[in-house]
Formats: structure tokens, C-alpha cells, sequence
């Protein structure tokens, strides 16, 4: 058997192929809350295993697996304990990988299962597993909806601060986030300019939970709250419309129709602003090839070069202009035509 600090091909292959036995030990530990157990010191296996309903000789043998790999530390007297690797574990911390480590170990799992399938037919694995596309899904199951949108703030939460650094909001007054999920992308922007106004569009149900996260973060007197749906129409009253991460779930058609509805809604002197990660065509390790995948299997979208973002721009009606940031997201800037 391979072991883990062995650097021959083989064996960092082995590790390689064996990757979902790690997606799947963490998301056992996270849709247990292990690590919401463990944040006020260690605790025995006896203890653990008593507070989460489990068989406690299979969560010994769990906790020292993903100890191995430097979650969790066991100590000698089998008890376990909180690493820094374990802290984004937690539910109750900043950047907190908790949801996703569930949505990545259960549903989308599953999906990942047909990455075949999409591979030999171009379809949508996921639709293929579920019987029905991600948002439609997600509709049906309000439980899955809500992890989903803890689980952008997972992925894209580091993202907010990224965008501010690198893109000139001064000249926005009224800032509308198109498919802002929960607003903490939106809370973020609000937050750092105080006079700004802002609208959070989304679906009805997606708008009905974010409600009280924009009442917590301080902003309804300033931030308005609007349902609706983006293949539609889109509200007309902001001067920047933002969408992060809502292109690349969607073919180009679909693609097209929701920026040609934003462009719809907008005066000549608006701004577009997408937010995704342009992927580059070079050789070069780039995390977005692998999203790529992701929105290949589960919602049946793309990432895109930046010339594929220019035949979408140009199709709905806007010249193009590519900010890059310190992080894999770019501001795709789109000025109407
Ligand atoms: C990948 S999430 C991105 C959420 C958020 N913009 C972010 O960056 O964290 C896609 C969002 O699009 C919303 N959405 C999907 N279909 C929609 C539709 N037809 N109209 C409006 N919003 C939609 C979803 O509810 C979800 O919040």
C-alpha cells in the first residue's frame, strides 16, 4: 500500500484516485457537526459518539483517519480535538466550510457519480441523478436551497473583499445584486459605502430567507429586497448591475437572455458587472478548470475564456473591459453599446 509521503508517481496517483474517501470522511465529520463539538476543547470518542447518535468504534476510526491528515488530532487517551484545518469545520466562523463540505459529500456527490455521462453526451449529470435542473431542485427541497446558499458564502465569501480592493465603486449610488443568494456579497459592498443603496433580486423563496440575514447585517433601510425571475426581467431602477457567479451556471443561450434582460433594464450610462472566474488558456494550474467541471456536472453551465465572456457581451449588447483581482475572479466590466 502506498504511503502517504511517498512522492513516486504511483503513489501521489493512488491518492489522486482515492480523493472521494477524503470528500466523504469530511463530510461525515461535517454533517455531524464534529467540529461545532470540539470548539470548546477536546472531548473522548465516548462522549462524541454519544452526542451525535453514532456507533462509537466507526467514529473512533473516522476521527483517526481525518486525523492523519491533520483534521482533528487525536490525543493518547482517544480523545480528539480541533486543528486549524478543523477550525473552517465549524459552523460558527468566518469562511466557514461547514455547508459545503455537506453539499459537495451528499448531493452533488451523487451527480459527480455521471461525470461519465456528461462527458459522452454534453448533458447535465446532475439533471440525469435528480431528474430535474439544480434550481428547480433546489426549489423542491428548501432545505438543500438553504445549505446551497451557505455554501456560496463558503466558496465566494473571501471573494467580496477581492472585488472591493480591485473595482471602483464610487461612482455607484444604487448597487442591485441580480441573484445575490443570501446578500453577503451585497451586505459586504453596503457596508463599505455607507451612503450606497442596494437591491437584492433572487427568487421568491431564496428572497424570503435572505430577509433576515439583511435585517441582521443592519441594511433594510437601505436595501430592498425584490423577487422575481432573471429569464423574465430584471428591476430597472440601480445604476450597476452585479451578478457574481450567475453566468457560468447557464449555457450561452440561457447566458445571453439574462444579460440582454440586465441591458434591458439599464440606462447608456449603467454599469454590468460580472463576476466570475475568467479561465485562461494557457497550461498554468488555475482552480476554475476544475469549477468548470463542477458547473458542467451539477448545474449544466461553463466557465469561459475570456474571449467566450466577448461573444456574450457583444450578443447582448455591451463592450467589454477585464478587471483582473488578487484572487482566480475577475470584474467583467460591460458598458452598453
Ligand atoms: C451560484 S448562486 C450565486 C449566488 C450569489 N450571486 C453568490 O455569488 O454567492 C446562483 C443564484 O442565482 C439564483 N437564481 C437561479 N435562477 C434564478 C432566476 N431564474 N431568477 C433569479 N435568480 C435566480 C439562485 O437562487 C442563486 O442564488
Amino acid at each position: 500500500m502506498p504511503v502517504m509521503n511517498d512522492p513516486s508517481p504511483e503513489a501521489q496517483l493512488f491518492h489522486l484516485v482515492s480523493g472521494y474517501w477524503h470528500t466523504q470522511a469530511i463530510y461525515v465529520a461535517a454533517k455531524l457537526r464534529i467540529a461545532d463539538l470540539l470548539k470548546d476543547g477536546p472531548r473522548t470518542v465516548d462522549d462524541l459518539a454519544t452526542a451525535t447518535g453514532t456507533h462509537r468504534q466507526s467514529l473512533y476510526r473516522l476521527l483517526r483517519a481525518l486525523s492523519s491528515i491533520g483534521i482533528f488530532s487525536q490525543n493518547d487517551n482517544e480523545q480528539f480535538s480541533l486543528t486549524s484545518l478543523a477550525q473552517p469545520l465549524r459552523s460558527d466562523v468566518p469562511g466557514s466550510q461547514q455547508a459545503m463540505a455537506i453539499m459537495r459529500g451528499e448531493w452533488q456527490y451523487h451527480a459527480w457519480g455521471e461525470l461519465l455521462y456528461s462527458i459522452q453526451t454534453g448533458n447535465c449529470a446532475f439533471e440525469k441523478v435528480y431528474g430535474a435542473p439544480l434550481f428547480d431542485y433546489l426549489l423542491q427541497n428548501p432545505k438543500r436551497n438553504e445549505l446551497f446558499d451557505d455554501a456560496m458564502t463558503s466558496i465566494h465569501g473571501r471573494e467580496a473583499s477581492a472585488m472591493l480592493e480591485s473595482y471602483d465603486f464610487s461612482g455607484t449610488e444604487k448597487l442591485i445584486d441580480v441573484g445575490g443568494g443570501n446578500g453577503s456579497l451585497l451586505a459586504s459592498v453596503l457596508q463599505k459605502f455607507p451612503d450606497m443603496k442596494g437591491i437584492l433580486f433572487d427568487r421568491p423563496a431564496v428572497v424570503d430567507r435572505s430577509n433576515e440575514h439583511v435585517r441582521d447585517a443592519g441594511l433594510n433601510h437601505r436595501c430592498q429586497l425584490v423577487a422575481g425571475d432573471f429569464f423574465t426581467s430584471v428591476p430597472s431602477d440601480a445604476d450597476t448591475y452585479l451578478l457574481r457567479h450567475i453566468i457560468h451556471d447557464w449555457n450561452d443561450d440561457q447566458s445571453v437572455t439574462i444579460l440582454r434582460n440586465c441591458r434591458r433594464a439599464m440606462s447608456n450610462t449603467d454599469r454590468l458587472l460580472v463576476i466570475e472566474s475568467v479561465i485562461p488558456t494557457d497550461n498554468e494550474p488555475f482552480f476554475g478548470k476544475w469549477f468548470d467541471l463542477a458547473m458542467m456536472v451539477v448545474p449544466g453551465g461553463m466557465e469561459r475564456t475570456e474571449e467566450e465572456y466577448g461573444m456574450l457581451f457583444e450578443a447582448a449588447g455591451f463592450r467589454m473591459n477585464v478587471i483582473r483581482t488578487t484572487m482566480e475572479i475577475s470584474v467583467i466590466e460591460g458598458s452598453p453599446v
